[in-house]
């Protein structure tokens, strides 16, 4: 059986359906701090199977211990975090408990059991200001700019020293780009609490009607037409990730770095148009001031996940949007 935390989360509930999907065993344990316990009976929906859903926190060690003494667990999935970077600038203890010292008692608990396989939710953000483009797993981690990016960095050097301390751990670090999109049912999506931070979850609020204006955070980046690039990745794509980086540490020790992207960059004006064209709505947008802490632009070389995972994203950009837009359109109804 596989615990996944956070997975009734907007990257851990498409997880959960492609694993269900394959006939795994799957148990969930999420605070619902920024999701949804509605998510379970989507995920029967989409799956025909129920996931073992218990309410708790990652940080109440009596609670983890409870589970691992329930449940047969071979592997843990973990996606639970806080993730809002500017939340993070504020509230950097919440972030540093949150992540790290959940994570930490997650590492302990499952260390006293014997169980040594562990996948972790990392974010291209550790690459701070990239040396080079597209980003291989061998370029430096940056300097983080906020708690959230250093949460990540943190935890990424626990298991590396786990790791090298103790050969029995197998340990998948996955670093992701830009996730977005939704699953193709339109039952399970990102819900992002109150107004979002991120360019789709707000393209496709505006695109409603629930915000008026979209704006641009810069138009002078070093890029192709001035705004922000980035490596968008569909939500599924990066689920079906897990399945093959759950397949590939299985059987082996040691621990290892993926990125999970498209390696191909648009700019913020790409992604409108894109959007305007799946979706057949307009966006009206403003340009702004840039926002702190953005890069120009990152993305993703992805022939190692190819390689060694034998994965690579399938869904295009015009996918992408479309299914956010069904999803967007299924919160309305
Ligand atoms: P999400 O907020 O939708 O899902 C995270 C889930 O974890 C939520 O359901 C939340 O309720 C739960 N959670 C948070 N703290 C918890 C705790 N202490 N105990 C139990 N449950 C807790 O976020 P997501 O977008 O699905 O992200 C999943 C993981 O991927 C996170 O680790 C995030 O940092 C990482 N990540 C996300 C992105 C992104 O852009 N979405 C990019 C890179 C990395
Ligand atoms: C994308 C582009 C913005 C909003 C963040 C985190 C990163 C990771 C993924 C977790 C940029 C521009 C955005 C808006 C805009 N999360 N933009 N107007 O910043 O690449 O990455 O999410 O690990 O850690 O930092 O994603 O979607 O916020 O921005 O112009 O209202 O869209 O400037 O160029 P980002 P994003």
């Amino acid at each position: 059986m596989i615990l996944i935390t956070g997975g009734t989360g907007f990257i851990g509930s498409h997880t959960v359906v492609e694993f269900i999907t394959i006939g795994l065993d799957v148990i969930i344990i999420d605070n619902l701090y920024n999701s949804s316990q509605v998510i379970i009976d989507r995920i029967y929906e989409i799956t025909g199977t129920k996931p073992i859903f218990v309410k708790g926190d990652i940080r109440d060690k009596a609670f983890l211990i409870s589970i691992f003494e329930q449940y047969p667990i071979e592997m843990v999935i973990h996606f639970a975090a806080l993730k809002a970077v500017g939340e993070s600038v504020l509230k950097p203890l919440e972030y540093y408990d949150n992540n790290v010292s959940g994570t930490l008692n997650l590492l302990n608990v499952m260390y006293d059991r014997g169980i040594k396989k562990f996948v972790f939710s990392s974010s291209a953000t550790v690459y701070g200001n990239p040396h080079e483009i597209p980003i291989t797993e061998n370029c430096p981690i940056g300097t983080p700019i906020n708690p959230y990016g250093q949460s990540k960095v943190i935890i990424e050097k626990i298991l590396q020293d786990l790791s090298f301390a103790d050969k029995e751990w197998s340990i998948a670090i996955l670093r992701y780009f830009n996730p977005i999109g939704a699953h193709e049912s339109g039952l399970i999506g990102e819900l992002p609490n109150g107004i979002p931070n991120n360019l789709l979850p707000y393209i496709t609020k505006v695109a409603s009607g629930k915000l008026p204006k979209l704006s641009v955070f810069g138009n002078d980046y070093n890029t192709k037409d001035g705004t922000g690039v980035r490596d968008y990745i569909h939500v599924v794509d990066l689920a079906n990730g897990h399945l093959k980086a759950y397949d590939y540490i299985k059987d082996k020790n040691g621990c290892y770095v993926w990125n999970l992207g498209t390696g191909k960059g648009y700019s913020v004006l790409e992604i409108i148009k894109a959007f305007e064209t799946a979706s057949k709505q307009k966006v009206p947008f403003q340009i702004k001031s840039k926002r702190a802490g953005d890069i120009d632009e990152c993305w993703a070389d992805c022939a190692k996940a190819q390689k060694e995972l034998n994965w690579q994203a399938k869904r295009d950009i015009y996918t992408m949007m479309v299914d956010s837009w069904r999803w967007q359109c299924n919160q309305s109804k």
